[in-house]
């Protein structure tokens, strides 16, 4: 078994050319920069920022913004290399296939779904809240019931379930579609944020901050499952506040810059990928830092940390300081702005799979391409149906750290893999070249590392557990379907 065989990076990049499997090459650099900020801010900042200030980081929780932004720069800057030197769909699913193998790929494949399925699930999980919030404004309360999960005081979360439906029909119908409406929601969700910022200013009281970072309490009663790996491998205590909860808020908070990794699945679909797909990663992840650093800052300040909601924290805090309507904005902003997260990881996910199957890992019928919308409309069809049913039923912090794992898992086999495709390839023209590698790399796998042994063990056996699905459904179909294998091509050809 030869499970390290590599697909060289000419070869992939001759497959985009194939009929019947090509996608559009219509997005600019300021179209994925927007494709990134669209996806980026989310339900990380509308709802996570109120849970974390509360339970971990005080009013020093952009400071956990702040230093998430750092983990994900680092990864950024690794990605962006890949992303400018192959140009394909898949993101760090086909970087991995050009680098470590095939074996390695797949599990990443596998676990980009696992991102990007259950990422959107969340979303569509804290869509549901504030659009149920908002709907309480005008005086119509949903029924307990259909507006949550078992566990959460319902039996099923309708409106997720509806929303994830509606954006994948918005996806079979085609990516120009969906981009044009995107940047109108996109404007609609900044706008919102630096209303936020801006208005929130007014009310901002100094006494808030006062201590900005609390005095850390331990918190006992944490073990078992839900203790971090940190604690049960080195009993380093959870602490909430001081340094340390700044820093267990921040495995949190990541989930907020989750999706600028997903612009680089948008490559084959850019019209001048080399160029545009660094700008498009870098810039989104800037742009929203900034914004992320500034909005909870004011949010801190404008309600005592101990008094944020969790639920529509931004909105809550107008609504504590007497401005009601502000509150309903927040609202409909987030409700807007969040379609397009869910919208994004949806597609993301969709390319994994027209990615996967091209490459005869999962059935090529999978990845046929509408003959009239030009898009791999049976694979986004099954896949929303699924997210649909998770949405529906299942909290949305177990979901969360899920997501977070499986993503900074994906960070760390890329910022490897920059260092291995030098050494292999260095021949490959790199539009944009990671500095100073390897000590770039290194770095964003000592971070992500860091981040990833902050999450609950609970959290590492769900994914262990996925990827072992992921192993056997390699063996029973992978290997044996692959195109490497089928076409007999030599193996680690590069
Ligand atoms: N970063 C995205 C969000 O916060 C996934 O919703």
């Amino acid at each position: 078994m030869n499970l390290l065989r590599t697909k060289s990076v000419e070869q992939s990049i001759r497959d985009t050319e194939e009929p019947g499997h090509r996608l559009r090459r219509a997005l600019s650099a300021l179209d994925l920069t927007v494709f990134g900020v669209g996806v980026i801010v989310g339900t990380g900042i509308f709802v996570l920022t109120g849970q974390v200030a509360r339970d971990n980081a005080g009013p020093a929780v952009a400071l956990s913004f702040i230093f998430a932004a750092v983990v994900c720069g680092l990864a950024a800057l690794c990605y962006a290399e890949f992303a400018s030197t192959v140009p394909v769909a898949g993101s760090a699913y086909t970087f991995s296939y050009a680098t470590l193998g095939e074996f390695p790929a797949w599990i990443i494949g596998w676990d980009l779904i696992l991102e990007m399925a259950l990422g959107a699930a969340v979303v569509a999980v804290g869509w549901s809240g504030y659009f149920a919030s908002l709907l309480d404004g005008v005086g119509i309360t949903l029924p307990t019931e259909i507006a949550g999960p078992p566990g959460e005081g319902g039996t099923v979360n309708v409106p997720a379930i509806v929303l994830v439906l509606l954006v994948t029909a918005l996806l079979v119908f085609g990516i120009k579609i969906s981009s044009r409406v995107n940047a109108v929601v996109v404007a609609i969700k900044v706008s919102v944020v630096l209303l936020v910022i801006v208005a929130g200013l007014f009310f901002v009281k100094g006494t808030n901050y006062d201590p900005f970072i609390p005095p850390s309490q331990s918190t006992p009663e944490v073990g078992g499952l839900d203790a971090p790996l940190m604690q049960v491998l080195f009993g380093v205590t959870p602490v909430a506040f001081g340094w340390l909860g700044i820093f267990s808020a921040v495995a949190i908070v990541f989930f907020a810059y989750i999706g600028f990794d997903i612009v680089a699945t948008a490559s084959e679909e850019a019209r001048n990928p080399q160029r545009d797909l660094p700008i498009g990663l870098i810039g989104s992840l800037v742009i929203t830092a900034i914004l992320y650093a500034a909005v909870s800052t004011v949010v801190v300040g404008m309600q005592h940390y101990t008094e944020l909601s969790t639920g529509a924290p931004l909105a809550d805090a107008f609504e504590h300081a007497g401005h009601p309507a502000f509150a309903t904005i927040i609202d409909v902003g987030a409700v807007v702005g969040l379609i397009t997260v869910v919208m994004i990881l949806l597609l993301g996910m969709s390319r994994i799979f027209f990615a996967l199957s091209r490459d005869g890992l999962m059935p090529a019928w999978l990845s046929a391409v509408h003959p009239r919308f030009r898009t791999p409309y049976r694979s986004t069809i099954i896949m929303g149906v699924i997210v649909a049913v998770l949405a529906g039923f299942i909290p949305l912090a177990e979901l969360a750290t899920l997501v977070n794992i499986g993503t900074l898992f994906a960070f760390v086999v890329v910022s490897a893999a920059v260092v291995v495709l030098r050494r292999k390839r260095p021949d490959l023209p790199r539009a944009f070249r990671t500095p100073l590698v390897p000590l770039v790399p290194v770095l964003s796998v000592l971070a992500c590392l860091f981040v990833m042994i902050n999450l609950p063990v609970e959290t590492w056996i769900r994914f262990l557990v996925w990827m072992a699905i992921g192993v056997v459904v390699y063996a029973a179909y992978g290997y044996r379907n692959s195109r490497l294998q089928r076409a007999g091509e030599p193996s680690g050809k590069q």
